[in-house]
């Protein structure tokens, strides 16, 4: 170990440099144009996989962005983790709120940061935490120090709903053989408090269309005589919640597993200060589901959001016009034991219902995926508990997470395997908003945490 941790000191501005070149190939999963960087992007992680000391790694084509595959056996008898990560990223739009280009990136400190922290698309979500698991496996296998066998699987659509890599799961069973997947892609409570994430909300995401009048009408010659689509579906949405914020779909809360009063008190115990959120956000107060905590409403309860809406003239000035269409994009975040397909039947079918006659109602699901759980007396729990400990001095926090990685139920479902979400983002790094940066600290943090849970794991399962 502590040979692999001088090689990772010795390294460390190479390791930041080859992440800064990562984060400069703009691979947008979501944006048919980009198409070729993420293959680009593929492309560079197949060498420096390579460079690291892998047996081998190959680029496996998909109908959408290519899946990266490389591993390093090093002895049948040994366990092996399974690293999965993902390398495209979210649309960096709007860009006018980009204080540099999101493809160029800088290095700034921040009051959270005072090491610094590098500003770009994707250096938080996911290429810069993905890129960790590169680094102190070079450092691990540099050193003659790697102690379990080590498969990674690098996607370039989670950001767009992982639509292929199910079937690529499912397609290489053998191959993905594993005792446990490790994912760094989520957040710890901060610098000084580690966590690990222990769960992760499911996800039924539609677009809605409201369709009023043939075509749009002149709001003085029309107005006040037929359903305006943007208002019916403004009053529509503001229907799906009731006055104590829980959301009105019949039977949405059916499958929700209460969590027991001593489960609630023993997560409200995480160090968490309404006041600084709110100073945070800029915001007043905070809204949600009565009779649950912030930590609570936005982790082990479901939610719905509109996550974009647009109708009518929104150009600049002012034109009179009914128009004939409305669309919103709403997102519902799910927790254990809530099913996709269910909810995002009961949404369709209560939407439909409750439109007015005078408009025509169409809801479109996009992709979506379970909740999912992951306990915390498993080796792989102890290991990263232990591998935190190392690196930070200090005893991590069980956290339920309140984001989405579809690809972890299935990870379960088909390979029947855990995983364990080990990780190192702050939940401030503006991850898919403009500004996006990842802390130094934290991406040298997770480089020498990552070979102490490898040792740990290797320990516990003999
Ligand atoms: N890395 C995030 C998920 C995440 C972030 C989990 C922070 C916990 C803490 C992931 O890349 C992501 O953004 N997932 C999407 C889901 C997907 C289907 C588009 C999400 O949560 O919106
Ligand atoms: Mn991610
Ligand atoms: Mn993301």
């Amino acid at each position: 170990m502590k040979a692999t941790l001088e090689y990772i000191q010795s390294n460390k501005d190479r390791f930041l440099e080859e992440l800064i070149e990562l984060l400069k190939i703009p691979s947008i999963s979501a944006d048919p144009a980009y198409k070729d960087e993420l293959v680009r992007t593929a492309d560079v992680l197949i060498d420096r996989l390579l460079e690291a000391g892998v047996d081998f790694a190959e680029q496996y084509d998909t109908p959408g962005h290519p899946i990266v595959y490389a591993e390093c056996i090093v002895d049948p008898d040994l366990p092996t983790v399974l690293v999965y990560g993902h390398y495209d990223v979210q649309p960096p739009d709007p860009l006018n709120l980009w204080d540099s280009p999101p493809f160029e990136p800088v290095i700034k400190k921040t009051e959270i940061h005072p090491e610094g922290a590098i500003f770009a698309r994707g250096s938080c979500d996911d290429k810069g935490q993905m890129y960790m698991h590169i680094k102190a496996f070079e450092a691990m296998a540099e050193t003659n120090n790697v102690p379990c066998n080590i498969k990674f699987l690098l996607e370039g659509e989670e950001e767009v709903g992982s639509d292929n890599l199910g079937d690529f799961i499912s397609a290489h069973q053998e191959m993905l053989t594993c005792d446990v997947v490790l994912v760094s892609d989520t957040s710890i409570i901060s610098n000084d408090q580690p966590s690990i994430t222990v769960g992760l909300r499911g996800l039924s995401y539609v677009e809605v269309e409201v369709t009023g009048p043939n075509k749009d009408l002149h709001s003085g010659v029309y107005g006040g005589g037929v359903a305006n689509p943007v208002n019916v579906l403004c009053e529509m949405i503001a229907s799906l919640k009731d006055e104590d914020k829980r959301i009105a779909i019949p039977g949405f809360y059916d499958d929700v597993i209460d969590l027991s009063d001593a489960e609630r008190a023993e997560m409200n115990k995480a160090p968490f200060s309404l006041e600084q959120y709110k100073k945070e956000l800029n915001v007043d107060d905070v809204e949600g589901e009565k009779g649950y905590t912030t930590l609570e409403r936005t982790s082990i309860r479901p939610t719905l959001d509109v996550n974009g809406i647009w109708g009518g003239y929104i150009g600049e000035g002012a034109k009179t016009v009914l128009p004939s269409k409305a669309y919103a994009k709403i997102s519902m975040r799910l927790v254990p034991n809530q099913d996709e397909p269910t909810i995002t039947k009961l949404f369709q079918e209560h939407f439909e219902s409750i439109a007015p006659a005078g408009v025509k109602v169409k809801v479109t699901p996009h992709h979506g995926g379970k909740a999912a759980v992951t306990p915390t007396d498993t080796p792989e729990y102890l290991a990263a508990a232990r591998a935190m400990k190392d690196a930070f001095g200090k005893e991590a926090i069980p956290v339920r997470g309140g984001g989405s990685i579809p690809i972890v139920a299935l990870f379960e479902d088909i390979l029947e395997v855990k995983t364990v979400l080990m990780g190192f983002g702050l939940d401030s790094d503006d991850i898919h908003s403009p500004n996006e940066h990842y802390g130094i600290f934290n991406y040298f943090k997770g480089i020498e945490t990552i070979p102490a849970f490898y040792k740990h794991y290797a320990d516990l399962k003999k």
